[in-house]
């Protein structure tokens, strides 16, 4: 069984990142720079954002965090967003979600420059992707398909199950995993809350993608010997035994299942730091394609 392990590959990611910024920025050149809007205090949303601004640190990225508080107003939200648009010294800036619920997320995706969406939810991005067209692609689809690459995993034909259709992982990673290119080519099958015979399903997968958010949901019965897993879960569950009172699981019963598969990827240290390299990759092309 082969461990893609996501730490160890992306330190060797962000370490060819770290390289072209010496490379291109040396001397007079300043370094990219990504920007992130945190509004609120959930505590999930305020790890990840920590470990995107200390990453842009690793690679000599600039990097900028806007916490704003949880009662933010619409109107005060775009025009912030109005003004990091505006701002020649920021290449690239997510808006890290959720965001909290009397805040219309579709405006503020809508109002995020296309060309500094380096989260790629805009539909500009988003549609240009469906069209197999250049994009800033969504950071956790595009982290799994560099790790399905830099792992040799074979999709050329199979059949990938995707559990979960969120615009984030679940609805992207269908239209990656299924395009014309390496990786890619797979005859994908995308399953949720009312597929029906979903262990049939997930039985029948040469690879499963599992982006559901249910803690050990894939157990060992659902899948085949030789299945490739990706689990992209990052469930908190109460552990009286962590000093931080919880501790991380994906969305596969990680201990019961790996013995079947000919490669898995762990909970913590797959997918999650994956994510944050894409998005490294990301900023990168929004400071080299600067318009
Ligand atoms: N919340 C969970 N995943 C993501 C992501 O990839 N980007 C943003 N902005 N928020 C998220």
């Amino acid at each position: 069984m082969i461990l893609l392990d996501g730490n160890k590959l992306s330190e060797i990611i962000r370490k060819e990142i770290a390289i072209r910024v010496i490379d291109f920025c040396g001397k007079d050149h300043r370094p990219p720079h990504l920007a992130a809007v945190l509004v609120g205090n959930n505590p999930a949303s305020q790890a990840y954002v920590r470990n995107k601004i200390k990453a842009c640190e690793e690679v000599g990225f600039a990097s900028t965090l806007i916490k704003k508080p949880e009662s933010i107003s619409q109107s005060e939200l775009l025009n912030l967003i109005d003004s990091i648009n505006e701002d020649p010294l920021i290449d690239g800036y997510i808006v890290q979600l959720p965001v909290p619920r009397h805040i219309d997320e579709v405006e503020i995706n809508l109002r995020i420059d296309p060309n500094k969406d380096v989260d790629g939810f805009h539909p500009n991005n988003f549609g240009r992707m469906a069209l197999g067209l250049s994009s800033f692609l969504p950071a956790t689809p595009m982290g799994i398909m560099m790790m399905l690459d830099r792992y040799q995993i074979p999709t050329d034909g199979k059949h990938c199950v995707v559990l979960g259709r969120s615009n984030i992982v679940g609805t992207p990673i269908t239209l990656l995993m299924s395009k014309k290119s390496k990786p890619g080519n797979a005859t994908v099958t995308i399953a949720h809350s009312r597929t029906q015979n979903l262990s049939q399903i997930t039985r029948s997968a040469d690879i499963i993608i599992a982006a559901l958010g249910i803690p050990y949901f894939v157990k060992a019965d659902m899948v085949s010997d030789g299945v490739c897993i990706i689990d992209v879960g990052i469930n908190r569950i109460d552990d009286a035994n962590s000093s931080k009172g919880y501790r991380l699981v994906g969305d596969v019963d990680f201990e019961n299942v790996k013995h079947k598969c000919s490669a898995i990827s762990p909970v913590p240290g797959g997918v999650g730091p994956m994510t944050i390299t894409a998005l490294l990759e990301n900023t990168w092309k929004a400071f080299r394609e600067k318009k």
